[in-house]
């Protein structure tokens, strides 16, 4: 990546991030718009007013493309980072854009391992997977409605009572019967307001959730 190495795609707490999409990876190979909201969330006085110093243990959810994660170490400070996706092609994306990112990654512990949503079979002898997260991110994930069931029995799996987990959502694509499954699925959920989107994304169908477990449904 050493072209893009010149051209930082963008730049959070002074550090530059080098990205280049792939869109003949798959699906997840280029950017999508929540993901590009996401990515300069973490760039808003908001998001700075949150960054916690403690180190934090972050899972991403079909990252695609490995940007958001990237983005999050820039901001926060990260002790364990798990990207994760579908197949070989998108993992090998992720970690090109990783690579090209070893100035914010050097002092976080970092895995790049499948992931589909819902298989945990495969889990058990993997250390990544024991971790308990503060944080997990996912951005356009609940993308098909085939998808809501496994993605909730992920967040099922990995989300803890500490766990916060940021969303990013094109409400063209997740219907209310996503967040009706989320409730039933023992979560609580808070769309940021607008006013904290980063500038270009407010008043659009791009919405930044947060969510929980709720209070005494943690397994
Ligand atoms: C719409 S793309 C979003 C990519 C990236 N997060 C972004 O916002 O730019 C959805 C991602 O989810 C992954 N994905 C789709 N179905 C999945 C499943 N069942 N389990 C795990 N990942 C899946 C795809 O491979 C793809 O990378």
């Amino acid at each position: 990546m050493e072209s893009e190495l010149t051209s930082p795609f963008l730049t959070i707490r002074d550090q530059p991030i080098y990205f280049q999409e792939d869109w003949s990876t798959g699906i997840g190979g280029g950017l999508w718009s929540t993901g590009l909201a996401l990515a300069h969330y973490f760039k808003t006085e908001h998001a700075a007013k949150q960054a916690r110093l403690d180190p934090l243990k972050v899972l991403e959810l079909g990252s695609g493309n490995g940007l958001l994660s990237v983005c999050l170490a820039a901001w926060g400070s990260v002790q364990s980072l798990v990207v994760t996706d579908l197949d070989d092609q998108h993992l090998q994306l992720i970690r090109k854009t990783l690579q090209a990112n070893q100035h914010i990654l050097q002092n976080s512990e970092v895995y790049v391992v499948k992931h589909k949503w819902g298989d945990f079979e495969t889990l058990e002898n993997e250390a990544w997977a024991k971790i308990d997260f503060d944080l997990i991110i996912g951005s356009d994930v609940a993308y098909r409605e085939e998808l809501y069931d496994p993605l909730i029995a992920s967040l099922q799996f990995f989300v803890k009572a500490k766990t916060i987990v940021l969303l990013g959502v094109t409400m063209a694509d997740t219907k209310a019967v996503f967040f009706d499954l989320l409730a039933k699925g023992g979560f609580r959920y808070e769309k940021l307001g607008d006013h904290l989107m980063p500038e270009n994304f407010r008043g659009t169908t791009f919405g930044i959730f947060v969510i929980r477990r709720k209070a005494g449904n943690c397994t």
